[in-house]
């Protein structure tokens, strides 16, 4: 990797600096670069070894072209929607659906974009579409026949693709907003109909400055997800 941006990192320091940025630069990135995170990213583990995961990296006018049909999906309004999957449960209750309602409370505060302000919400989620300015995006997808434990693998290589960006000096923001557009994504890329679209990845420099960028995202307490039992 360019020694100019590689930061040295523990794991532990890589992982509190790993956020979802949501502004970018306009700075390009270099593929020698994100082929060296790629390669990495190979050393995920996966049940069985089937590393299910499959990836299409877009920049220029290929992610021009995405933005486009996307948002000619979205022009269409609710008949525009082709949900991939259902990306929440339905019925979410407590204590998820608290903390889905304040992280995006977290994020709207930190714009200063009241609750009245639909329009204006409105406007910022659909900055998702844009990959808020990003300008290399991912779509991981796999084949349709991947189970709960290959889409969990796939997890594993997302976040090992994230911490490794940390590492290089980039930035990311998973996207799985692109799921409710997801047969418009895949014909866009060219997938077959055997493959499910999981989410996108936003890459890029983080715009350091923008308010976006900087409000603290919580946690829930440890004792709220671990049963420690015969300790
Ligand atoms: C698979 C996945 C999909 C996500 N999709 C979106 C998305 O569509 N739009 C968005 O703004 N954030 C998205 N996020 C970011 C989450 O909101 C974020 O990870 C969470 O609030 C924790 O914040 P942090 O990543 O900044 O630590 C996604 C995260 C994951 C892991």
């Amino acid at each position: 990797m360019p020694v100019t941006d590689t930061l040295s990192l523990s794991v532990t320091e890589t992982l509190n600096r790993r956020r979802s940025v949501r502004a970018f630069t306009d700075r390009a990135v270099d593929p020698a670069l994100l082929r060296d995170i790629f390669t990495a990213a190979q050393r995920a583990p996966s049940g069985g070894n089937l590393q299910p995961w499959q990836a299409t990296v877009l920049t220029g006018e290929p992610w021009q072209a995405m933005k486009d049909a996307v948002a000619a999906r979205i022009a269409m309004g609710r008949e525009g929607h082709e949900p991939e999957y259902d990306i929440y449960p339905k019925g979410l209750t407590e204590p998820w659906e608290a903390r889905r309602f304040g992280v995006g409370e977290g994020l709207y505060a930190a714009l200063g974009i009241p609750r009245e302000d639909k329009a204006g919400r409105l406007a910022r989620f659909m900055e998702n579409y844009r990959g808020f300015g990003a300008p290399v995006m991912l779509f991981l997808h796999c084949s349709r026949i991947m189970g709960p434990p290959q889409w969990s693998d796939m997890g594993m290589w997302l976040q090992s693709v994230m911490l490794l960006l940390v590492e290089a000096g980039l930035a990311s923001c998973p996207q799985e907003c692109w799921a409710m557009y997801g047969a418009t994504v895949r014909r866009t890329l060219a997938l077959d109909d055997g493959q499910i679209l999981f989410t996108g990845l936003a890459i890029g420099y983080a715009d350091e400055d923008a308010a976006v960028n900087q409000w603290p995202v919580p946690r829930a307490p440890l004792d709220e997800v671990i049963d420690w039992q015969g300790f």
